[in-house]
């Protein structure tokens, strides 16, 4: 064979691989009506479910966990608070002035982990929160310095609020214990601890005891608190009144809460149920956890990649399933898998001769990141130059024009997948709430935070595209407004703090 028919035959190889995976990707609107279904059918059995633990267990449903949190603010809440945020990559504190308008003034420290408190198996909890310690003590000596200098009676205690986004068994505002962390912590001797005593424990040990931690929140929490805050004092634009109704994250990891009924919520001790109704209180805030959706399985269809990353290559294989198919930390992680499968093919990277050959940066899991994707997704230059110097910058990888012509249909199809999974979450929740009905227009907000969300280019308008095609359809999809909370955890870990 001539070397141009041998390249065609390769091309025509390529091609047809990729068309073969990217349509093991797609999620069609049969695929969103019954896994939004579901879903729904999850959140009922989660509900209904007195233990938290072990979300895993078949026919258990979602973690759903209540927050403790039975009210929203409405914008007019004052005070100066603390906050602290755990996240998947960065922790923040801040101090928050809410300024009782809609409006706050933040100064905030925000410290990317060390790699060691991720990677490292043999890190101690201690050592990762007495790290949170001193970060916090670097805080308040740059920002609140006359805190370090009161002394006995002088002491003004000052109120904290601590965002940890994992998931936790929450038993009252201010006490939850690790169930398990997702996402790249792994630290064993966390799970089942208090993770507000730990923390208090090390701010106590930095001198900082004038600092209370009096509220634990989730980051999809504190979003949607700061994102009611914010929008509290704010008529939309159309003059209609559109109600905050879900508060979601798309970053590292994905999770969303809303508000739901009291006395829906049996898996409350009665006596609190009665107590709270008593109170009249009639909702509380519910932390999802839905990146730990179909665990099982049963409905969420998974290919040969999605079993590898869990298996192989994730921190909590077997758990939030979900979450692997949708957030920023599993998407580069999806085309180097595929890639690397192609390369083993022989249909791609043919100037490696094998496995071994490979660019280390391309062998080493989670190395290629989400910020590469975004790029080659809109990349429209002339014979995909950016992708090609992307991937020389990020993996130090040369690739021919057939092969970036494949990683751009790769990497679109992996966040079209991403986006419409997306969808489901947000539409059971509607239906189950009944939200879109519950005024004359059922307009409702949507607070959402996140580097997919708010930085991926198309994520918005794909994920709009899937509600349209989801059981809500175009009427149901063109009353949602999604609205930007950025950095919403930090004040809404403030507002938790101010209620406490
Ligand atoms: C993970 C965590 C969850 C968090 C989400 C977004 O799914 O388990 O608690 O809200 O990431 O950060």
């Amino acid at each position: 064979m001539s070397f141009e028919n041998l390249h065609k035959v390769n091309a025509e190889a390529l091609e047809d691989a990729v068309v073969e995976i990217c349509s093991s990707l797609e999620v069609d609107a049969a695929k969103l009506d019954e896994l939004t279904a579901y879903f729904i059918e999850c959140m009922e059995k989660g509900l209904n479910n007195t233990s938290v633990g072990e979300e895993k267990t078949v026919d258990k449903g979602l973690p759903m966990i209540p927050t403790y949190v039975t009210s929203l603010p409405n914008g007019t809440e004052r005070g100066v608070l603390l906050a602290a945020d755990l996240g998947g990559t960065h922790f923040r504190v801040c101090s928050v002035t809410l300024n009782g308008d809609g409006t706050f003034d933040m100064q905030q420290l925000k410290s990317k982990i060390p790699e060691e408190y991720l990677n490292d198996k043999d890190v101690t909890s201690e050592e990762l929160f007495s790290y949170l310690g001193r970060r916090t003590r670097a805080f308040v000596r740059k920002h609140h310095p006359e805190l370090l200098k009161s002394t006995g009676e002088n002491i003004k205690p000052l109120k904290m609020g601590f965002t940890f986004s994992y998931p936790i068994d929450q038993t009252s505002l201010s006490s939850g214990t690790l169930i398990r962390w997702t996402k790249s912590f792994k630290i064993e001797d966390t799970v089942g601890k208090d993770v507000v005593r730990l923390y208090q424990e090390q701010l106590d040990i930095q001198g900082l005891s004038m600092i209370n931690v009096v509220a634990l929140t989730n980051d999809t929490v504190g979003t949607f608190l700061s994102h009611c805050y914010t929008s509290g004092a704010r008529p939309s634009s159309a003059g209609e009144i559109s109600e905050p109704v879900i508060g979601c994250i798309f970053g590292t990891g994905t999770n969303g809460c809303y508000m739901e009924d009291i006395e829906n919520i049996k898996k409350l001790p009665d006596e609190l149920r009665t107590r709270l109704l008593h109170e009249g209180k009639t909702q509380m805030c519910i932390n999802i956890e839905w990146g730990s959706f179909d665990n099982e399985l049963k409905h969420l269809s998974a290919t040969k990649y999605d079993i590898d990353i869990d298996q192989k290559f994730s921190p909590n294989p077997g758990y939030h399933l979900f979450e692997k198919r949708i957030s920023g930390m599993y998407l580069g992680e999806l085309l180097r898998n595929i890639l690397v499968d192609l390369h083993a093919r022989g249909l791609i990277l043919g100037q490696y001769r094998n496995y071994d050959q490979l660019p280390h940066r391309l062998k080493t899991p989670f190395q290629l990141c989400s910020e590469v994707l975004s790029r080659i997704e809109i990349d429209d230059s002339t014979n995909l130059r950016e992708t090609e110097l992307s991937f020389l910058q990020s993996l130090r990888l040369p690739t021919t024009f057939e092969e970036r012509k494949a990683i751009q249909n790769l990497v679109r199809s992996i966040t079209r997948r991403s986006a419409y999974l997306a969808a489901v979450p947000i539409a059971a929740i509607l239906i189950k709430t009944n939200a879109l009905n519950k005024r004359y227009h059922g307009e409702v907000e949507i607070g959402f935070d996140g580097y997919v969300i708010e930085y991926y280019p198309g994520f918005r308008s794909m994920l709009r595209h899937a509600l349209a095609l989801s059981p809500i359809g175009t009427e149901g999809e063109r009353k949602i407004h999604l609205r930007l909370a950025k950095d919403g955890s930090g004040v809404g870990a403030a507002l938790c703090a101010l209620v406490a």
